[in-house]
């Protein structure tokens, strides 16, 4: 199977140990299930790999926007694990939780005021600087405050990763990000180091999400170290950190590469130490933000077959009980995904087919051209696959349908993680 957290014993998918059947039929469906232990075990891989290589100030920055509500938090933070944010709905889950909030590091290229107070009030670690005005904000919102706030510049380095367009950061003309190529990066550090309340640790830059090329993080940093080495001669400045952002790619399916990421870390922390030497520079302290790769393994979602319609000479369909509400990525991405009917693992997949949703649209499908057992109908019970990332935190209610719960599963013990919304949740704030 794609994932060793998955398993088939006596026809039926296992995961994280647990039977997706008598899960299914505990909890009911639609439902994600998370497997903490493979969490855990993911986040362990850049903690070790990042701390053996890099040293002991580096450190990964679990960006929460893969996946984000209170538990989650809390594993990660208990494992050792800083974390990125983007809104302050994500600071607050944190907080709520009881994230030790300096190890909070804030993003978002479109910040406001209320943002920017919210996350100096709470205690943010570290800001993400996207642009000028957030930095003139910050340095006046942390004058008010009587306190000097430590951030990061982020930089396009010009890379183009060709993955698909919705996830490639790293151009020119990324909307993210201060370009090197332009200037603008040169001049806003020599802005910031005017700035009494602002205290500038170094840079960062992320150029791409579900990546493979094994010198995608080597060649950012060449780039962001000749950047740092160009700023150290032109102002005298030499940065203390350098954040290389998130963007290692998990597998949806068989055909996606196994990508060894302790290996892949320990080159770019060769690399990163022999060119410091070469340009003269102090090694800075390296963070990375992986997303996908701490929770995309870790989730499935588990549905029910509500119809199988045979179009003949046509197509062949088989609808479940949820769709793009609860997993929108094939829509936005066409993104792939392995499916299997978890209570019929061991039978034999003739039967072609869309699996589709129950979103009044067309375009509502978990995934194209499948195969399922021909004896697939009604009540089945159907398993995405990968689902952990980008699912649940990408979830909606279109349609009026309540956002699915997400159930945890952890060795022998299985538990409601996030509630399943009801029908009053729907209705909530309408007056
Ligand atoms: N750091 C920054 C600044 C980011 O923008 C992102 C992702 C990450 C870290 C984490 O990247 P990861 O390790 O998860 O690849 N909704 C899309 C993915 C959007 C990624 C946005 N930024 C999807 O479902 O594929």
């Amino acid at each position: 199977m794609i994932c060793s957290n998955l398993e088939i014993k006596d026809g039926v998918l296992f995961f994280g140990g647990r039977s997706t059947v008598e899960l299914a039929n505990k909890y009911g469906t639609p439902i994600y299930v998370m497997d903490e232990k493979t969490v855990r075990k993911n986040c362990r891989t850049y903690l070790d790999a990042m701390r053996k290589y890099f040293g002991e100030n580096a450190k990964p920055f679990y960006a929460s926007k893969a996946c984000s509500f209170k538990k989650i938090y809390n594993i990660v933070g208990s494992e050792g694990m800083g974390v990125d944010v983007v809104s302050v709905g994500e600071i607050y889950t944190a907080k709520v939780a009881g994230y030790d909030m300096k190890n909070v590091c804030f993003h978002s290229n479109s910040k406001n005021d209320y943002d920017i107070e919210f996350a100096i009030d709470n205690g943010v670690g570290c800001f993400v600087v996207d642009n000028i005005e957030e930095l003139e904000a910050i340095d006046n919102f942390a004058a008010q405050k009587g306190i000097k706030q430590k951030i990061l510049f982020r930089i396009t380095p010009g890379i183009d990763t060709h993955t698909y367009e919705a996830v490639n950061t790293g151009k020119v003309d990324s909307k993210f990000g201060f370009p090197i190529e332009t200037g603008a990066a040169m001049e806003i550090t020599k802005i910031a180091l005017t700035k009494k309340n602002i205290d500038l640790a170094g840079f960062h830059c992320h150029v791409g999400s579900q990546l493979f090329d094994s010198d995608v993080f080597v060649r950012s940093a060449e780039i962001m170290l000749k950047f740092i080495a160009d700023v150290k001669n032109t102002l005298g400045y030499e940065a203390k950190e350098l954040d290389l952002g998130g963007g290692y790619g998990v597998r949806y399916t068989e055909k996606d590469p196994v990508l060894n990421i302790e290996e892949n870390i320990k080159q770019v922390a060769e690399y990163v130490k022999k060119l410091c030497k070469e340009l003269n520079i102090n090694e800075p302290a390296i963070s990375m933000e992986p997303g996908r790769s701490i929770v995309a393994d870790a989730g499935i979602t588990l549905y029910k077959v509500g119809n199988v319609k045979r179009i003949e000479g046509y197509k062949n369909y088989v609808a479940i009980d949820g769709g793009m509400g609860d997993n929108p990525r094939y829509a936005l991405y066409e993104s792939e995904y392995t499916v299997v009917a978890a209570d019929k693992s061991d039978e034999e997949c003739n039967f072609t087919c869309d699996l589709v949703g129950r979103f009044c649209e067309s375009g509502d499908i978990i995934q194209p051209s499948i195969k399922l057992p021909e004896s697939v109908k009604r009540g089945d019970i159907i398993a995405v696959l990968t689902t952990g990332a980008y699912n649940y935190s990408m979830a909606s209610n279109y349609n009026r349908i309540p956002k699915l719960p997400v159930i945890m599963v952890n060795g022998e013990e299985d538990y409601v993680a996030v509630k399943g919304e009801t029908l009053e949740d729907i209705i909530r704030n309408d007056m």
